[in-house]
């Protein structure tokens, strides 16, 4: 297979950011294996200053500064969103930290096409302070969530999602390490079945062609 057919048969990516960017970098460095089905045609940040940004300047990547604080209003915001996200010729949208309500007709150019990761086992705990919620609530589980986005906030049909346990003296922070580790190994994951349209997706439900289970129970503490 040439390059130019190899490129062809992968969906092109954009990645929207709004700092560390992290989780871009997984689904980045996961893009570089030769069969993943998609590849990240540009990284953009509604934030100039965005250490994701230098990063995937630094890898070559084709990058976007769109400072959400130069438009008036979220309407006009998420036209030159939407502009800057079809100039790279984009098929999939992959939020990943990226920290800006989005107005339902910005979604809804979208739909069914845009994802998003959170970092707690939605429909739990949506929103902010994740991690602080979820150790305050007493939960033994925790995890993070890959969904497609809806308009209404960390909502829409879930694709896939990672478990992690929450240990004796976990502070918000350990708890975030320990879920952010999971999220840099789902997400690449779940894009991947994502491009390679392994989903049916039926209004707010996902259903993943083909699944199969390797473990039917998981517990913690496990004793
Ligand atoms: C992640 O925990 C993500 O789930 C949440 O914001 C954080 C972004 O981290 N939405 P990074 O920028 O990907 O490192």
């Amino acid at each position: 297979m040439t390059n130019t057919a190899h490129n062809q048969a992968r969906k092109r990516v954009a990645v929207l950011i709004s700092g560390r960017g992290s989780n871009m970098m997984s689904l980045v460095e996961a893009s570089r294996a030769h069969d993943y089905p998609a590849d990240i045609v540009s990284v953009i940040s509604n934030r100039p200053d965005a250490p994701g940004l230098d990063w995937a300047g630094s890898q070559g990547m084709n990058t976007v500064a769109l400072d959400h604080k130069a438009y008036t209003t979220r309407a006009a915001f998420d036209d030159a969103l939407h502009a800057a996200i079809e100039d790279s010729d984009a098929e999939i949208v992959a939020c990943a930290g990226f920290m800006r309500l989005m107005t339902p007709e910005l979604v809804a150019k979208w739909h069914n096409r845009m994802l998003n990761i959170h970092p707690a086992l939605l429909p739990s705990f949506k929103g902010l302070d994740t991690h602080a919620r979820a150790l305050a609530a007493g939960v033994r589980i925790a995890g993070c969530t890959v969904h497609i986005v809806r308009p209404e906030m960390d909502t829409g049909p879930i694709l896939g999602q990672a478990a992690v346990p929450v240990i004796d003296g976990d502070t918000p922070d350990t708890l975030a390490q320990r879920i952010l580790a999971a999220e840099h190994r789902l997400y690449p994951r779940i894009l991947s079945l994502f491009a390679a349209d392994a989903y049916d997706i039926h209004q707010d439900l996902a259903h993943l062609r083909a699944a199969s289970l390797k473990t039917t129970m998981l517990f913690s503490p496990e004793t």
